[in-house]
Formats: structure tokens, C-alpha cells, sequence
């Protein structure tokens, strides 16, 4: 909990300051010969309203001499974030509306300064890795655990976490992914010693934990857990728009102000006040219904997951994801679905049940799929993925086999990082066969998408098993989106003199 509880605890949690600011601005009608030139959607294409929606137009406003005077005398926004740090027992809350994309480079940026080493999870998302790139930081990777049964990789322990201080003490912070897109969870606690220990913050991409700190039966939220900042993507597991996010800061060892002054170097001068709205208005929600509403969630995930696991063919990850040598927790939310029995891979299954039962999957790969419940799910949601799953099992057999997909061992997962990944991105680059990219150094990203943890950052040598994994992926059906050929039949590398 943090220092000003007594202030927090006094605030009234009934206020949405945005949402109350928005329904104000349409009933006084306010005029502005300001952006957005829609003027609240006066003369919008009529095809565009049906689908976009009048009212969405009306609550697009600017938000300082729109939203707010021009001075933001009134502080809707301030107050908004005040409000959600108080109900979640933050110090501080900031909005962010470019998605946890933007708030974990500002985090990285306002922590680091942009210099020197991070001590960073080798299974951070993408959108963590390219801030290496943006900054010019020095990764110093931590391992995650790897499970060669699975093939998946789990939060790195605690005690790697202590050896890479042991080995690199004068990093600025670390930094860790959990819940991970799969729902699996650090020791977050542990981690937040070690680091404190040092004196050194932890910094804790949380995009997937929005309702964790509103509920006592989801894994540890990252500030229970002692982290000094996490970001939180509001549209992934809250009811916010896409883009919504935030990061919430605890103790003395990150500077607000810098943090801030991060953010407001990387975002945008325009940001949407739906966005601001729909976070402000689902904090209100969460801290007056939100522990009803994620307890029928997690009933409904429990029976999901015995019902999936009922089904001949399919098996729903649980156990061996929580263990000793596994994960520390899970959300149970990220229902993880191994497919493999039907003889399809991940990939086949996603597609068929998008193109058969109009229903969209995140996460897959090559024997997994995922559907994550959320807070708006109930029972008829619910029964159309099983009768989605129990179609997707009487049609398997007459689908395709699909082509291998040759996983690396865990020896040759982790490639070595030679060059700061800056250097390498910026950096003189040449195009080759991917057949001669052994040995090369990356000057691209190559991410499998979803999940989104880049196999190849820049900066990393190349080595023959990571040919072998993405192109079979490929074939297979994986998605890369970053590479410039995203068929991989080239690659972008460190352009070395001979
Ligand atoms: C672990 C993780 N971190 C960060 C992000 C980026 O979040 P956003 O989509 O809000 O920019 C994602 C997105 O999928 C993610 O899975």
C-alpha cells in the first residue's frame, strides 16, 4: 500500500471527472474551431456514423479547450488518475493512450535515462525490445525457464534474476513480463527483493494484468507485489478501448517527473478522450462491481477448462504450467488449449474456426491455441467456443497434416547479442538469402505473432536453428510481421566489411 492511503481512501470512487466532463461538454454544446475538424461528427458520411457510431464522434473532443479549458483548470484527467491510483493502491497513476507499446519505452527511458545496461527478460514482447532500439540500451538478458517438453518458455526464476545482478550490478533496473500472454506468472515478490536489495527498481510489463488489482484470487499484482512501476494494457483483460493504458508508480526510486517527461516525449499531442473516457469510467466499474464481475469470470474459466478438457482430442494446460520449475502462478483467464492430438497444428485450428465459426483466437503456435475469458464473457459466449472446439475436433481429420516446425533446443534458443541492437537496426544493412544468414548478425526484428516475442532482435547472431524455426514456422503458418520479407526467404543483416 502506498504512503498517501489516508488521501486515497477519502476519495469518492462514484466520480468519473472524463466521463462527467464528456456527458457536460454535449449538454452545454460546446463549440470548438479547433481539432478534430468532424466538429463532433456534423457532417460525417452517414455510412461511416452506422458503423463508427454517432455517439463516438460526439465524445471525440480535444481535450485541453475542448474537454478541459485551456489551462486544463479542472483537472478531469488529473483526477481521473488520481482516482485510479487510490483505488488501486498505487502512489501515482498516469494515462496513456498509444497502448503499453508506448508506456513501457517511457518506463524504460525514465529509469535507464537511456544509458547503459538493462536487465531485461528474454521473453519480453516486442513492443518492450524495440525501446532497446529506440534507446540504445544494452540488453542484458535474462533467461526465462524453458520447458523442453512443452516447448514454451516460462518467467525466469528469481535466482537467475540474482545471478545477473551478480553479473552485471551497475544495470539501471530489470525488467520482467508477467502475467505473460499465456497467463503465466513470475515470482514477482522474490524478483522485487533481489532488486531492491541493490537499491535498483523493477520495472513490471503488466499489459495483460488490468484486473489483477481487483480481485484476491488472480495472481499478485505487480505493485502488492513491491515493483516500482508496471504498465497495464486497459483494453486487454479491462474494458477500455484499444490503445488504453497505464502505468502505475510506486516508492522513491523512479522520479515521477521524469516519467512523465518520458511519456510526453513519445506520445502524441492529440490523444482521444474516448480512450481517457473508457478508462476512467471502467475504474469507476471495477472498484464498484469489479470483484463480483471477475469472480463470475473466473467460475466461468473453470468450467471452460473442464469442459475443453471433457472433449476427446484436446487438453488444456494447467498443472504443467505451475511448478517447481515452471511458472509461479497463473491467470487462469488464458485458457491454453494443446490441439496437437487432432493431428492440426495451432495455426490450422485458429483459421478454421475463424473461417467456420466467426471465431477469433490470440495466441497460437504450432500445437496451441488460446482463447483468454474476459469479464464480458457468460455462458453463451462460453458455449459457443465449445461448440466451436467440438466442430473444430469432428472436422480435424479431414484437414491437412501440417509441416513440421523444427523447434530449437533450448541450447540454441538463446542467441548471443553482439552489437547494441541500435547499432545493428541503424546501422549500414544488406539483404541476404536466408540459406546465408548463418553467422550473420540480425538487423531486424523476426517476431512470431501472437504471441509476439521476437525469436530475432537486432543485434544477435544467427544461428542455424533459428533459420530452421522461423522458415519451417512459416511454412507451417506462422505469422512474422516485422521482417521486411515477412516470408523470411531474405533477412536483413549487419552489413561486416570482408
Ligand atoms: C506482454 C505484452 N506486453 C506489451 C504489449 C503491448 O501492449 P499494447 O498492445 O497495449 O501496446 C503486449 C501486446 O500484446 C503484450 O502481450
Amino acid at each position: 500500500m502506498s504512503s498517501n492511503d489516508s488521501d486515497q481512501n477519502e476519495m469518492d470512487q462514484n466520480q468519473a471527472p472524463v466521463i462527467d466532463a464528456l456527458a457536460e461538454h454535449q449538454k452545454l454544446g460546446r463549440y470548438g474551431f479547433t481539432p478534430p475538424a468532424h466538429r463532433q461528427g456534423r457532417v460525417v458520411d452517414p455510412r461511416v456514423l452506422e458503423v463508427l457510431g454517432e455517439q463516438s464522434f460526439k465524445a471525440d473532443v480535444v481535450a485541453s479547450s475542448g474537454l478541459d479549458d485551456r489551462k486544463s483548470s479542472n483537472g478531469y484527467l488529473s483526477k481521473a488518475e488520481e482516482l485510479l491510483a487510490a483505488a488501486v493502491g498505487a502512489d501515482k497513476a498516469f494515462f496513456s493512450t498509444c497502448g503499453s507499446s508506448l508506456s513501457i519505452k517511457a518506463a524504460i527511458l525514465a529509469v535507464t535515462r537511456g544509458q547503459g545496461e538493462l536487465l531485461i527478460s528474454r521473453d519480453a514482447h516486442k513492443s518492450v525490445t524495440s525501446g532497446l532500439v529506440l534507446s540504445g540500451l544494452q540488453p542484458r538478458w535474462i533467461k526465462p525457464r524453458w520447458d523442453n517438453e512443452l516447448k514454451m518458455s516460462h518467467p525466469p526464476a528469481p535466482e537467475t534474476v540474482e545471478e545477473m545482478w551478480q553479473r552485471y550490478p551497475d544495470a539501471s533496473a530489470a525488467l520482467i513480463v508477467s502475467p505473460t500472454p499465456y497467463g503465466t506468472c513470475a515470482d514477482l515478490e522474490a524478483i522485487a527483493e533481489i532488486c531492491h536489495k541493490r537499491g535498483k527498481p523493477l520495472i513490471v510489463d503488466e499489459a495483460w494484468g488490468a484486473q489483477l488489482p481487483f480481485h484476491p484470487d488472480t495472481p499478485t499484482w505487480a505493485m502488492s507485489a513491491g515493483a516500482d512501476i508496471c504498465v497495464v494494457s486497459v483494453h486487454k483483460m479491462g474494458l477500455g478501448f484499444e490503445q488504453g493504458s497505464i502505468f502505475h508508480l510506486q516508492g522513491d526510486l523512479v522520479d515521477p517527473v521524469r516519467l512523465n517527461q518520458c511519456a510526453d516525449v513519445l506520445s502524441t499531442t492529440s490523444a482521444n478522450t474516448l480512450i481517457y473516457g473508457a478508462m476512467d469510467g471502467w475504474r469507476r466499474q471495477m472498484v464498484q462491481e469489479g470483484k463480483a464481475m471477475i469472480d463470475k469470470a473466473l467460475n466461468l474459466a473453470r468450467r471452460v477448462r473442464t469442459d475443453i478438457e471433457a472433449i476427446s482430442g484436446l487438453h488444456v494446460l494447467e498443472d504443467e504450467l505451475v511448478h517447481e520449475e515452471a511458472s509461479h502462478d497463473l491467470d487462469i483467464l488464458h485458457v491454453l488449449i494443446d490441439v496437437s492430438q487432432l493431428g492440426i497444428s495451432g495455426y490450422q485450428a485458429t483459421d478454421w474456426l475463424r473461417e467456420n465459426c466467426r471465431i477469433d483466437l490470440g495466441t497460437n503456435d504450432h500445437r496451441r491455441i488460446e482463447a483468454v475469458i474476459s469479464i464480458s464473457d457468460d455462458d453463451e459466449t462460453a458455449d459457443r467456443l465449445l461448440s466451436g472446439l467440438r466442430a473444430l475436433v469432428d472436422a480435424a481429420p479431414s484437414l491437412p497434416r501440417p509441416p513440421a516446425v523444427v523447434i530449437p533446443d533450448e541450447k540454441d534458443l538463446f542467441l548471443e547479442t553482439v552489437m547494441l541492437p541500435r547499432d545493428a537496426f541503424f546501422g549500414p544493412v544488406e539483404v541476404i538469402p536466408v540459406e546465408e544468414a548463418r553467422g550473420r548478425i540480425a538487423a531486424e526484428m523476426a517476431t512470431p505473432y501472437p504471441p509476439g516475442v521476437p525469436l530475432l532482435l537486432p543485434g544477435e547472431r544467427i544461428n542455424q536453428a533459428a533459420i530452421d524455426y522461423l522458415r519451417s514456422g512459416v511454412e507451417a503458418g506462422m505469422v512474422l510481421p516485422d521482417p521486411a520479407d515477412p516470408t523470411l526467404k531474405t533477412i536483413r543483416v549487419v552489413r561486416e566489411e570482408p
